[in-house]
């Protein structure tokens, strides 16, 4: 077992002493030295020296090892030392001593120790296990699937245990900062009607009113903002929001939000919240300083210079327009991509030369999955250009290139033609593929705010006008004519916050304005007898006195991921779902018998 869990695993101390032990495995120190003692646990692992046996015996705090012989452990417990398997929990009685110096384990915490067993008592018998908890370093997990049906052997690992000690340190820590600065913790129902966040709604039959349900939250968005207009003046929850939508690594069905809402503010306000609460989070949980404020880039610049609205800033290298320098030149794509009204936008690569033909080609296919035709290249040797367009790179090009591009020796430059909707994706994909093959993403974490989004997006079947963010952010220009009649023109005073290339959290400067946000839903092509069914009770006690407000969501399950370096949020999440949407350890969703069902007033349609 490392020790990874031993720094956040101490604080209890001898706060750990009960009924049944004196203090924790891992938290014995050399002070017990010559003492007697209890302790408690799960037998990690078991070595057997011929009538003599050692145990590691495992507990939250960690190891410790119990040494079992006949000059100091009795005979019963000596013979049930003998048959104990993985996992078997027991009390052990004993005095602690000092290992010889050359028995002492400088990887354990506990390894200058190790008690004498007088007696061991059996507390719980562990059948034979269908995962192991003590995987040995080089061997690799079991698969996921095998680890979430099993997941409170899963749990027992180290590892695992970590990862919720930092999710807990993260949670203490934010509401810690958000506590100091007035905010007040409060509640919102988790049966209500639908929010829109995008996503669809789980469902829950009402029994007593049949053919109705309630919709679970999707996020507390319009509780929050109802808690401005209550006068609370400062909210916020650690949120847990349930969206029915598509799982990747990085979203589950249910997971927790910090969730901020603030009155009578602008942006600065709201970020520097987040600001200061992210910094403590950071401090208490990984001891890493933050640099704030954080950087700061509109929608529009995030696009143009990194091709994606969750640029990871821990690349340096910027996305360049080069349609003056390349069009003309006399390559046939350039040119056809510039008459189309496209770009040509290209990456300088430093030091990209190096890249091989077979990294060029999956860089090339990794644009075309992003949406463009192809990718292409020009590389930068001490005796020539190469790739595609290199014929066409003649003193004058060479020269704009160097000058105002910045094309040094050595360099590689991608190129992407075509309109801004394909490049963009493209280049966004290539830079972040690049900078991995070269060691070019810096070590750390690097935040920025993205502002000033589009109010209004075009749903890609129907190019009717769908909500940006959410629709509840106040538009930059609060006109509500130019508002219907340009819709794509708008902007909106929502934000995200971006780290290393990852949406951690979102909010918005709300419109507080009821008749402006009816003609926001209007614009989304809601009827007004709609508005009225759904948002009707918000819109109403926006009528009777509203501060102007504002706030966020914070993923926290995305943090804790980003905090403790996992790839899934699964690994920071105590019982999540599968990629199918199932919890496999508890059998969830599960079929209701006919009882069930006719009790909610529902019967179940045959499938198709
Ligand atoms: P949004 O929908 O952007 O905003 O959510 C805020 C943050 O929550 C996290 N998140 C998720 N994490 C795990 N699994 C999911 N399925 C999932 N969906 C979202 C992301 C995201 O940035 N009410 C607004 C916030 C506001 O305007 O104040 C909202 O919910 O980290």
């Amino acid at each position: 077992m490392t020790e990874t869990v031993s720094p956040t695993a101490s604080g209890a101390g001898n706060a750990s002493a009960t009924a049944l032990r004196d203090l924790r495995c891992g938290d014995l120190a050399a002070s017990w030295t010559d003492r007697p003692v209890r302790v408690a646990g799960w037998v990690h692992r078991r070595r057997d020296l011929g009538g003599l046996f050692f145990i590691d015996l495992r507990d939250r705090a960690g190891l410790v090892q119990l040494s079992f012989r006949p000059d100091w452990t009795k005979e019963d417990s000596l013979a049930l030392a003998g048959q104990l398997g993985p996992e078997d929990v027991v009390a052990a009685s004993g005095t602690v001593r000092a290992r010889p110096p050359e028995m002492v384990n400088a990887d354990m915490r506990t390894g200058e120790v190790e008690i004498q067993v007088e007696t061991l008592e059996l507390l719980s018998r562990a059948a034979p296990l269908p995962i192991l908890v003590a995987v040995p370093p080089e061997e690799a997990l079991p698969a996921e699937e095998l680890r979430l049906r099993h997941r409170v052997l899963d749990l027992r690992r180290p590892h695992m245990l970590h990862n919720f000690e930092i999710r807990h340190r993260a949670v203490t820590a934010a509401r810690a900062a958000l506590n100091e600065e007035g905010f007040l913790e409060v509640e919102t129902p988790f049966l209500t009607r639908r929010t829109p966040e995008g996503a669809r709604d789980y469902l829950v039959p009402s029994r007593v009113h049949p053919g109705e349900f309630y919709a679970l939250p999707q996020s507390p968005q319009i509780y929050k903002q109802l808690l401005m207009a209550a006068g609370f003046d400062r909210y916020y929850q650690l949120a847990r929001c349930m969206r029915d939508e598509d799982l990747r690594a990085d979203r589950q069905p249910e997971f927790t939000q910090v969730d901020v809402e603030m009155s009578f503010v602008e942006e600065p306000d709201v970020f520097g919240v987040c600001e200061r609460m992210l910094v403590r989070m950071f401090q208490e949980t990984l001891q890493v300083d933050l640099d704030v404020p954080f950087q700061r880039l509109t929608y529009a610049e995030a696009m143009e210079y990194y091709g994606s609205d969750k640029p990871d800033l821990r690349i340096s290298w910027r996305i360049q327009d080069l349609t003056a320098s390349l069009t003309g030149i006399g390559f046939g794509i350039f040119d056809s991509a510039s008459e189309a009204g496209g770009r040509i936008r290209g990456l300088r690569v430093p030091g990209g030369a190096v890249l091989s033909r077979r990294q060029l080609d999956e860089a090339d296919d990794m644009a075309q999955t992003a949406g463009a035709k192809g990718a292409m290249w020009l590389k930068r040797t001490a005796e020539a250009w190469s790739g595609a367009p290199a014929r066409f790179v003649d003193d004058a090009v060479a020269q704009k290139l160097r000058t105002e591009h910045g094309v040094e020796e050595g360099d590689l430059l991608f190129l992407v033609a075509g309109p801004d909707a394909e490049t963009g994706p493209a280049l966004d994909a290539l830079r972040r593929y690049a900078a991995r093959q070269l060691g070019a993403v810096a070590d750390g974490f690097a935040c920025s705010w993205i502002t000033r989004f589009p109010l209004f997006d075009p749903d890609p079947e129907t190019g009717l006008p769908t909500y940006g963010h959410n629709p509840f952010a106040m538009p930059l220009d609060p006109d509500p004519d130019t508002l219907s009649q340009r819709p794509y023109e708008q902007l909106s005073r929502a934000y995200d916050l971006v780290l290393n290339g990852v949406e951690l959290a979102s909010g918005s400067i709300r419109c507080h304005d009821a008749e402006l946000q009816r003609t926001i839903f209007r614009t989304l092509g809601m009827s007004d007898e709609e508005i009225q069914a759904r948002f009707g009770f918000m819109l109403d006690s926006f009528q009777h006195g509203v501060p102007p407000h504002g706030g966020f969501a914070l993923g926290l399950d995305r943090l804790v991921a980003t905090l403790v370096g996992a790839d899934s949020i699964r690994e920071v999440i105590a019982f999540p779902k599968t990629s199918a949407a199932r919890g496999l350890m508890e059998g969830a969703p599960s079929a209701i018998d006919e009882a069930g069902l006719a009790e909610l007033g529902l019967s179940l349609r045959q499938a198709e």
